[in-house]
């Protein structure tokens, strides 16, 4: 199914407002909804611990870790279901088994996702966190360069993402991860603005840890995601987290402290889960992968996110922050002269969602499969417009953060 059309009918917001903000949460499908509002009815009428409930989820569950292993080219048994992308960085920083004075080399352009833990590494065991200072124009090559200076005999892994979610970029994965290989260092990868984005094959960039999450570039529900942990680094991340989905079998364990964990990366899995969400992540996953099909999803968000770094182009206050088109589906820019949230918060009067970040303090634009070029034309006139006002007539942002 290449029909836009019907697929927007299909994502009933991209038909109410031009919806550019992916990068935080995609828009909901029909095929989603249908699996949340089936699983729950069912879960409400028939009730959860009987018949063969936990029976689908777990074939729900396998299911799942299929689908995202063609995705990212890997085995099912590298795929570790999570709750998001932060559970899986998390899951991989405090898999290792620090020493006071071990470094954890990181960069500019992470979340705080992956930042915060970091820092509580170095809180809890006296990790030295080494900062790279990734730049907007910054080439891959400087990027890599960047990277292995700041490697010392005492590192022992790199926190990065794949593409930055500030700036847009996508950085030189496969080669990050050669230089991570090559220093005994574990990599890493924030998954965010990736997944389900750009193509992936993820023993080919050879990185160790890759943590995705559910809400974004798949459209999923909120409190999924997975973590891909390359079959070969599995033994260097311990369990630091475990429970009953841990395990080989539920039988695989006894009261003098035996217990076998599962195989592969779903030992990192721990307790119960929400079973719509893991039924609607199933029936989502089936209709990217059959009916919408990932290669036209995948040449659909680089098209538009090449229209949208042209079109936003024209605009002579617009300064651009990424630093090329179609690295990613995301792109920053400064529009200068206004305040960055209040261009948000006008922009979402017209019914255009996009939103702004702090670090640099820009406005982000996201591009999925199911935007127009017609969203993006009415975004670039109302960015045009905007430039005819006064500063002080653009609507002040109400944070939801108290
Ligand atoms: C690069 C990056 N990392 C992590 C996160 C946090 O994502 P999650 O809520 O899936 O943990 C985000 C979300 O905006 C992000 O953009």
């Amino acid at each position: 199914m290449t029909n836009l059309a019907q697929i927007r009918q299909m994502m009933p917001v991209t038909e109410a407002k031009a919806y550019l903000n992916t990068g935080t949460c995609g828009p909901m499908s029909t095929v989603l909804r249908q699996s949340l509002d089936e699983s729950l009815a069912y879960d409400f009428e028939h009730g959860r611990a009987t018949g063969d409930g936990f029976a689908k989820m777990m074939d729900s569950m396998t299911d799942i870790r299929a689908r995202i292993g063609r995705m990212v080219n890997a085995d099912p048994s590298t795929i570790a279901l999570t709750q998001h992308t932060t559970n899986g960085m998390n899951i991989a920083l405090f898999g290792l088994n620090w020493q006071a004075g071990d470094e954890l080399v990181t960069t500019t352009v992470e979340h705080e996702g992956g930042l915060v833990p970091a820092f509580i590494l170095r809180q809890r065991y006296g990790v030295i966190i080494r900062m790279v200072d990734i730049t907007a124009t910054d080439t891959d090559v400087e990027i890599v360069t960047k990277i292995e200076a700041a490697i010392t005999p005492r590192t022992r892994a790199l926190l990065v993402s794949h593409v930055a979610w500030n700036l847009g970029n996508r950085l030189p994965l496969g080669e990050i991860a050669a230089v991570c290989r090559r220093h005994h260092v574990l990599s890493i990868v924030d998954a965010a603005q990736s997944f389900a984005a750009i193509p992936l094959d993820l023993p080919a960039l050879g990185v160790d840890a890759y943590a995705m999450p559910g809400q974004k570039w798949l459209c999923g529900p909120e409190g999924t995601g997975a973590l891909y942990i390359r079959t070969e680094s599995l033994s260097l991340f311990n369990m630091s987290f475990a429970g009953f989905f841990s395990l080989k079998t539920p039988m695989d364990w006894d009261f003098t402290g035996h217990f076998m964990p599962a195989p592969g990366a779903k030992r990192f899995e721990v307790g119960s889960i929400y079973r719509p969400l893991m039924h609607a992540t199933a029936a989502n996953l089936r209709w990217f992968e059959e009916e919408v099909g990932w290669e036209w999803i995948y040449g659909r968000i680089a098209a538009l996110s090449t229209y949208v770094y042209e079109q936003l182009q024209t605009i002579p206050q617009v300064e651009m922050v990424t630093r090329a088109p179609a690295e990613s589906g995301l792109n920053s820019f400064y529009l200068t002269g206004y305040d960055t949230a209040r261009v948000v918060a006008k922009l979402a009067e017209e019914n255009i969602v996009i939103r702004f970040l702090g670090h640099p303090y820009c406005l982000r634009v996201s591009t999925g499969f199911y935007n127009s070029e017609a969203d993006i034309d009415k975004l670039i006139a109302t960015l045009r417009h905007i430039t005819t006002l006064a500063p002080e007539e653009l609507p002040e942002f109400v944070s939801p953060f108290k």
